[in-house]
């Protein structure tokens, strides 16, 4: 481009006509092939950048999901922030590597080629020149690296934004329920008013600090300063002086372009930090051990000595302290005690959801660590209070876990449930679809399906936690009746809020914040009379009852 506009100071017209043709049509010519390249270097990238975005989403998931369920109790790995993090890293991360890493590679090679470039045409002024180039890169990185701290803030601002979305909907019912849209329309006001502020902020500094354009202007001074220097001198021509510092004005033109792209590099650099430190965490309870003891069978003896325990998200709050708990195998044992008073903790001691900070938990005399957690809990079935089906048909929820079954061995478990009726009355029976967009099954059939799927399994140890509260008396008296069924000649841990359904159990143990205060059959702690706890908890529900 320099000799070009040397062209235009020939003394010859017509010389001056054919050069001028000639550089026209190289110009052309090098649209052209820029046009090419870029096509074939943006289509490269962008396969790369959508095969890297599936890679990572694939790894962040199935990585989060070994975690501990104590991670996901933490604020900042709630279900929307994991939903967010999952579709907006992931996503940054791409962008990372397929926009910019095309921009950085053409930058680079850019600079490179101007340099030597301009290095063989004038050296002396190329020197200068790129001796004074960091200047320019300096302020730009000093911009960059203000920013990172600024974008940090405005990242964690959004993801604030999204979990707040995603409970909104998560929880629709109550929100309309109660008509707190309001509310929520005003949080997620609150949280988005960090960001644009911050966003305010970053551009006013983002403006100040593109001031340092003007160094470039200063730059290009001293070049001519130098330039006029050299020429005075007869080292320079002046089409030499014009290629160069064409060259040069250009690279810093490019420079600058990417540069400007440093705060999408600053963000990304923040979301690939945090997937990564996503996917290199190391999972406190690792359900895939592979050295880990994989029982054929269990007895189901369960021995839970002297622990202390306290959840990872509320260290503070001690829910055991020097407790102990003896469960018999092939028998049922009922927790029973007010709410909070750690009978669901226990239920997912023994599942191993959390380690306790103190003691031992064993499991037929060997220590739960011991195991393979996931050859281990094979042999331990849960229905829990809520159970929530998946979406899938009702037999892909019942056989859940345990897909090697057949037809015969899912219905007659369902007939066990109590809930072969339910299904078979439904339109399409076992194909039934279920979960958010199929049929909504009540409270006592989602309960049905969940005690199917536990006996399909045929575990060794039952957990059954208020498996069979909150339904209306009828539903109970069904699920109850299956449960019974499965109980029998079989570890179960019984928690119930309804004292009438755990009458029948082999020892009930009495809970108050997280010590055993009674234990006992039932006839033997009514025995107690007026003075006994359990006493005092059944009467209170059947004078409750009465009403
Ligand atoms: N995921 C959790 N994180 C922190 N604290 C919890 C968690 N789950 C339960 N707790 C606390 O542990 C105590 C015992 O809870 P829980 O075992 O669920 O009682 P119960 O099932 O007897 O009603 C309560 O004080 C409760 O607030
Ligand atoms: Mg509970």
């Amino acid at each position: 481009m320099g000799s070009m506009v040397s062209i235009y100071f020939l003394t010859d017209h017509k010389e001056m006509k054919d050069q001028t043709r000639i550089y026209s049509l190289f110009f052309v010519g090098l649209a052209l092939v820029s046009f090419l390249i870029n096509i074939a270097q943006h289509y490269n990238f962008g396969v790369m950048g959508e095969y890297l975005t599936k890679r990572i989403r694939e790894q962040m998931i199935s990585k989060i999901l070994t975690f501990e369920i104590g991670w996901f109790d933490s604020d900042e790995n709630s279900s929307g922030a994991i939903c967010a993090q999952l579709a907006q890293d992931a996503n940054v991360v791409r962008s990372l590597v397929g926009d910019r890493m095309s921009l950085v590679i053409q930058t680079a090679s850019a600079v490179l080629i101007a340099c030597i470039m301009s290095l063989a045409i004038a050296w002396r002024l190329a020197l200068v020149m790129i001796v004074v180039q960091p200047l320019i890169i300096i302020c730009f990185y000093a911009r960059r690296t203000l920013l990172k701290s600024m974008s940090k803030k405005s990242l964690q601002a959004q993801s604030e934004c999204s979990k707040l979305a995603v409970e909104a909907v998560a929880n629709l019912r109550t929100v309309t329920a109660f008509s707190s849209q309001d509310r929520i329309l005003r949080l997620f006001d609150q949280a988005q008013k960090g960001p644009r502020k911050e966003s305010i902020r970053q551009s006013w500094f983002a403006g100040r600090l593109s001031t340092s354009m003007s160094i470039l202007r200063c730059v290009w001074a001293l070049t001519f300063w130098y330039g006029g220097i050299l020429m005075a001198q007869h080292r320079l021509t002046s089409k030499a002086l014009f290629q160069t510092f064409l060259i040069l004005i250009s690279t810093g033109r490019v420079i600058a372009d990417a540069g400007s792209m440093t705060t999408d590099l600053a963000k990304g650099a923040d979301a690939v930090t945090s997937v990564f430190s996503t996917i290199d965490r190391k999972t406190e309870i690792d359900p895939d051990n592979p050295e880990g003891y994989k029982p054929k069978n269990l007895e189901g003896k369960v021995d839970i000595t002297e622990i202390d325990f306290a959840y990872p998200s509320r260290p503070d709050l001690i829910i055991f302290k020097g407790f102990s708990l003896s469960i018999q195998p092939g028998k049922s044992t009922a927790l029973v005690g007010q709410s909070g008073s750690g009978k669901s903790t226990i239920i997912g001691l023994i599942e191993r959801f959390h380690d306790p900070l103190v003691g031992t938990i064993e499991i037929d005399g060997i220590g739960i660590k011991t195991y393979s957690l996931r050859a281990l809990r094979k042999h331990i079935g849960l229905v829990s209070q809520e159970p929530t089906p998946f979406a899938g048909t009702i037999r892909e929820n019942i056989v859940y876990g345990t897909e090697t079954a057949t037809e015969e061995e899912t219905q007659s478990a369902a007939r066990y449930a109590n809930a072969h009726d339910f299904i078979s009355s439904l339109k399409d029976g076992y194909d039934t679809w279920c979960g958010e967009r199929g049929v909504q099954l009540s409270g006592g059939q989602k309960r049905r399906t969940a005690t199917a799927r536990a006996i399909l399994k045929q575990p060794a140890i039952l957990l059954l936690d208020e498996a069979t509260s909150a339904l209306d008396s009828q539903s109970e008296k069904v699920v109850q009746e299956a449960l019974d069924r499965v109980m029998v000649g079989r570890t179960s841990v019984v928690v119930a809020h309804r004292l009438s359904t755990i009458q029948n159990c082999d020892l009930i143990t009495v809970l108050e914040k997280g010590i055993v205060v009674e234990k006992g059959t039932h006839a033997s702690l009514m025995a107690k009379g007026p003075s006994g706890t359990y006493f005092g908890l059944v009467n209170l529900q059947q004078g409750g009852s009465h009403h």
